[in-house]
């Protein structure tokens, strides 16, 4: 070689070295030391001497990730020895069974400890190193054959193409050496492919493990290389080295080779295994990949070898599961529910199933459009999700269980509650029912406005707010105002006491500020923050009312869309009426300005009746501090009252004001209002 191509040489087996290193600390240890844009210099320059010296390219080149032919279909692997699977326990029990049953087999099981690991939900592959070269991997198959993806796991950046990575290692490389790991995708690189998939027209993936799946089971390896595939390892299958004798050593084996490897933790008895699967569970988001369970090994590879197999299952060691997220049932039927905006949201009525304990029945169905995408029949066997908070919902239907019955949903014309014809927003997804006076809606723009977010009346929900309703008590929320006790008293479930309740309730809401009412609206589009930027800028319902497009739209945060629907909402005559029902009882909050007059005004024409010791003030001190604020204190609780402020130790005067229906207040709600604090 002349010496300027030994250099140009050198140099190439230099970037080889350096990609190879960064690759391992970007996709093995999450910790890269250079950035992209370096990276790419030096894969580039890489890419240039091969292209000048193509008898200089060797298979564990990182240029040679990403090359190999497109198949027709994969050749089939014969696994050095049988990739077996793991028994499954669901609950503790099970695991104190499985312990009892193996001790009896051996009693040094008895001082056996563990190593406990998150069971990744992937793929199983089987990776053969050939002098320290990856030459081969499979899936696994049927346990005995299974398939050679080879060309499509090279294109994973996590595998090593060659090992040790590290070149001042000095652990001897075995000649052969078959590895197993899972290859999986994590939960937010799945989300990413999903939206790019979905804004280029594809179908989009059920979950992470289906995606892994797909993609690496994709002929052409360019596809495999453009989804986000990852790797870790948690087995050696066989060595022609030294085998390791525990578990623990097992991995440790594996992570000096440079292989990316499962995180672990070591129990020394099975107490311990049950507190890292607690501890796992309670972690299990923030592992970043779905993990459906751990996985419990005897941490003496010996010893669980002389255990033995039963079927397909080792003795030594066991899938102890989580509580499933995700089920597959029947979709029965489609039912349509009419929101407070009178949209229509479909649900899904389900063959009843347990997820996670509990037995769910329906699951959102997001919107008809959604039906559309996911195609979506009725009689299909569906796959549901119900994870932590989140309401049950349809991830799609499971295509290859059809049998031809299932029906296409034809979304309704009419509303299901009204009957009357549906309308659809140009440019929006939902269609709506644009009866106001749909009974649907009313329940709901009722409950809307009592909810906690909102007017935060407390103990009346959906239940009492249907049955007003339905018996012709209240027609919107203005109406709550006017109830009376004796027309409680005639509904089912009331007695006395609950009727002075849901009065006393009813009528402390009235000191909400505007930002809560605002809310209790329900102008679409109008939620927490906007309806307190409004609170702020137009500082009563009469300024806001006749707010003009361009004012609305001049705030901050507000778009033409919102804008629109505020002016519309106030336009309709029916919200008009309601707001003018809502003053005549007195439920007209006004924000305190922030200028010195604004705060003068807080407490303008309010009688007040002060009971009970308070933490801030003395009777003279609080009197004089609602004075100076346009407010009055009087000593006796009248139909005049506005508000009865009440301390420690209340009076009579608290069940005075009860019986009145007069809202009462603590000492830091009325530091609130007299602040004009908007919360
Ligand atoms: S050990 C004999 N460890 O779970 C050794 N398996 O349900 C058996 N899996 O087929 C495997 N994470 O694909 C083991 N940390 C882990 C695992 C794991 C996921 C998969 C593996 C296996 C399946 C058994």
């Amino acid at each position: 070689m002349r010496p300027e191509q030994a250099a140009l040489f050198a140099r190439l087996q230099e970037l080889r070295k350096q990609i190879q290193y960064h690759n391992y600390r970007y996709y093995v240890l999450n910790d890269p030391v250079i950035s992209d844009y370096e990276y790419d210099q030096l894969y580039a320059e890489l890419i240039k001497i091969e292209q000048e010296h193509p008898e200089w390219i060797t298979p564990d080149s990182p240029t040679q990730r990403v090359g190999g032919l497109i198949a027709e279909k994969f050749e089939k692997v014969q696994h050095p020895v049988p990739i077996l699977s793991l028994a499954n326990a669901f609950a503790k029990e099970e695991v104190q069974e499985w312990f009892e049953r193996i001790s009896k087999l051996d009693e040094r099981v008895r001082q056996a400890d563990f190593i406990v690991e998150p069971k990744i939900d992937g793929l199983t592959v089987v990776l053969h190193y050939q002098d320290g070269f990856f030459v081969k991997g499979a899936t696994r198959g049927d346990g005995m054959v299974g398939e050679d993806v080879t060309a499509n796991l090279k294109t994973i950046k996590a595998l090593p193409l060659k090992i040790p990575v590290s070149p001042l290692s000095t652990l001897k490389v075995p000649s052969s050496l078959v590895v197993r790991g899972e290859v999986f995708i994590t939960i937010k690189d799945f989300e990413e492919l999903n939206r790019r998939l979905e804004a280029m027209g594809e179908k989009t993936y059920l979950n992470p493990r289906n995606t892994a799946s797909g993609s690496l089971r994709q002929l052409d390896p360019r596809i495999t290389a453009m989804r986000p595939l990852t790797l870790l390892t948690y087995d050696i299958v066989q060595t022609d080295e030294e085998p390791p004798q525990t578990e623990s050593e097992l991995l440790e084996r594996l992570y000096d080779f440079g292989f990316p490897v499962v995180e672990s933790r070591y129990c020394a008895n099975l107490s311990e295994v049950f507190e890292a699967y607690e501890d796992y569970l309670s972690r299990r988001d923030e592992l970043g990949y779905e993990a459906d369970g751990v996985v419990i090994k005897l941490n003496d590879i010996t010893l669980a070898n002389q255990l033995g197999v039963v079927g397909k299952d080792p003795r030594g060691a066991l899938a102890f599961k989580y509580p499933a997220r995700e089920v597959s049932t029947k979709l029965l039927n489609i039912g349509v529910n009419v929101g407070r905006t009178g949209v229509l949201t479909p649900y899904a009525i389900l063959e009843p199933v347990e997820i996670g304990g509990v037995i769910v029945k329906q699951a959102t169905l997001h919107n008809f459009d959604f039906i559309a995408q996911k195609d979506i029949r009725i009689g299909d066997i569906v796959l549901i999700k119900r994870a932590g908070d989140v309401i049950p919902y349809v991830i799609g239907p499971i295509i290859d269980r059809r049998d031809g019955s299932e029906q296409n949903f034809i979304p309704p014309k009419q509303c299901p509650v009204c009957h009357q014809a549906v309308e659809h927003i140009e440019g929006e997804v939902a269609w709506y029912c644009v009866n106001a006076a749909c009974p649907a809606q009313v329940v709901r723009n009722i409950e809307h406005f009592v909810s906690r977010s909102a007017m935060d009346i407390v103990g009346v929900g959906i239940n009492l707010v249907e049955q007003f309703v339905q018996a012709g008590l209240v027609s919107d929320a203005a109406d709550l105002y006017r109830l009376r006790k004796e027309d409680l008293l005639k509904l089912e479930g009331f007695a006395e006491k609950k009727a002075e309740n849901v009065l006393q309730a009813i009528a402390n809401s009235k000191h909400q500020s505007l930002t809560r009412l605002i809310i209790g609206l329900g102008i679409r589009g109008v939620g927490e923050v906007v309806a307190a930027d409004l609170a702020r800028r137009f500082k009563s319902l009469d300024a806001l009312m006749s707010a003009t497009l361009e004012q609305l739209q001049s705030i901050e945060g507000i778009g033409p869309n919102t804008a629109q629907a505020i002016v519309d909402w106030f336009q309709q005559p029916r919200n008009r009426e309601f707001l003018e029902k809502l003053r005549a009882c007195g439920v007209w909050p006004v924000e305190s300005g922030e200028t010195p007059e604004g705060r003068g005004q807080v407490f303008a024409g309010m009688n007040f009746v002060v009971t009970g010791t308070l933490q801030r003030f003395t009777r003279e001190q609080i009197k004089a501090y609602i004075e100076q604020r346009g407010g009055k204190v009087t000593d006796s609780v009248s139909k005049k009252t506005h508000y009865v402020l009440v301390g420690e130790n209340p009076g009579s005067k608290y069940e005075k004001a009860r019986s009145l229906n007069i809202p009462i207040i603590d000492e830091a709600t009325f530091l609130r209002m007299a602040e004009g604090a908007k919360e």
